[in-house]
């Protein structure tokens, strides 16, 4: 379904962004993986792309909260696949704490990894896009940035600042054939969320259980492959932000 086409996913070594990687490679797109820091981690997921599905995979390290440094990793992964279809706005952290004491830095950096990272990416794959005359965009935001979480304010208002982003850039770039449609998952078990068997807010789930990586990564497939879906945002959560 995707056999010739190229898909970045950024944060896609590890939880969510490996499950995305898979699920894209399983229907033919090559993968180039950009990850922070875990060289290995990320050469896994490739050699598993490559050997599973048969499809090109390359890894790229990149702080995708840097400009320069995500304007060089989208220009080599050019020179490496030609050209580039599909990008995965995946990479993010936390900072959590309570609003009255939290730091600068901490909602800055949050800020910047979310939010300006994935503006950074689709900043520079715009120009790929435009000359291929396709182009879509999946950017992962959350149930925090729809409801709203105390002790996140900047995780919540970077995931928020997220569903805005999608819909400017979907109506920006409708017109040009490139789609931006965005992923909002609740509890899902990976690294970031840890260890989550006692806490209370699991009740609230309606279907009952933290949800997987595959989950999210079934969504995101959909919407790559949705050819007149734009400016969506599709919950991926178990109900709880209904
Ligand atoms: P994770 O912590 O396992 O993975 C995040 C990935 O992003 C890691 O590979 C990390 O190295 C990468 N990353 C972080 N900062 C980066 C930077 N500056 N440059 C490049 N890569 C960077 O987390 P998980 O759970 O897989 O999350 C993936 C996405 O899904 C995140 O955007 C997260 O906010 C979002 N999400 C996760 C939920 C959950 O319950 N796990 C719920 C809602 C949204």
């Amino acid at each position: 379904m995707l056999k010739g086409k190229t898909a970045l996913v950024t944060g896609g070594s590890r939880g969510i962004g490996e499950a995305i990687a898979y699920k894209l490679a399983s229907l033919g797109a090559n993968i180039a993986v950009i990850y922070a820091g875990n060289v290995t981690a990320a050469e896994k997921v490739c050699e598993k792309c490559k050997q599973d599905y048969g499809v090109e995979a390359k890894a790229y390290q990149c702080n995708v909260a840097d400009f320069s440094e995500t304007k060089e990793t989208v220009a080599k992964v050019k020179a490496d696949f030609g050209t580039a279809q599909i990008l995965i706005n995946n990479a993010g952290i936390t900072r959590d704490g309570l609003l009255a004491m939290m730091k600068e830095e901490d909602f800055d950096a949050v800020l910047d990894t979310n939010l300006k990272g994935a503006f950074h990416m689709i900043r520079h794959m715009t120009g790929l896009f435009l000359r291929a005359k396709e182009g879509c965009i999946v950017n992962i935001s959350s149930v925090s940035g729809m409801m709203g979480n105390a002790g996140q304010c900047n995780y919540s208002a970077s995931k928020a600042g997220l569903i805005g982003l999608t819909k400017s850039v979907a109506k920006e770039l409708a017109p040009k054939g490139i789609r931006c449609n965005a992923v909002a998952p609740g509890f899902i078990a990976t690294d970031m969320t840890g260890d989550q068997t006692d806490n209370p807010l699991l009740k609230m789930i309606p279907l009952g259980r933290m949800g997987e990586p595959e989950d999210v990564a079934e969504a995101v497939a959909y919407l790559v492959t949705a050819k007149y879906v734009t400016g969506e945002v599709l919950r991926v959560d178990g109900g709880i932000a209904m």
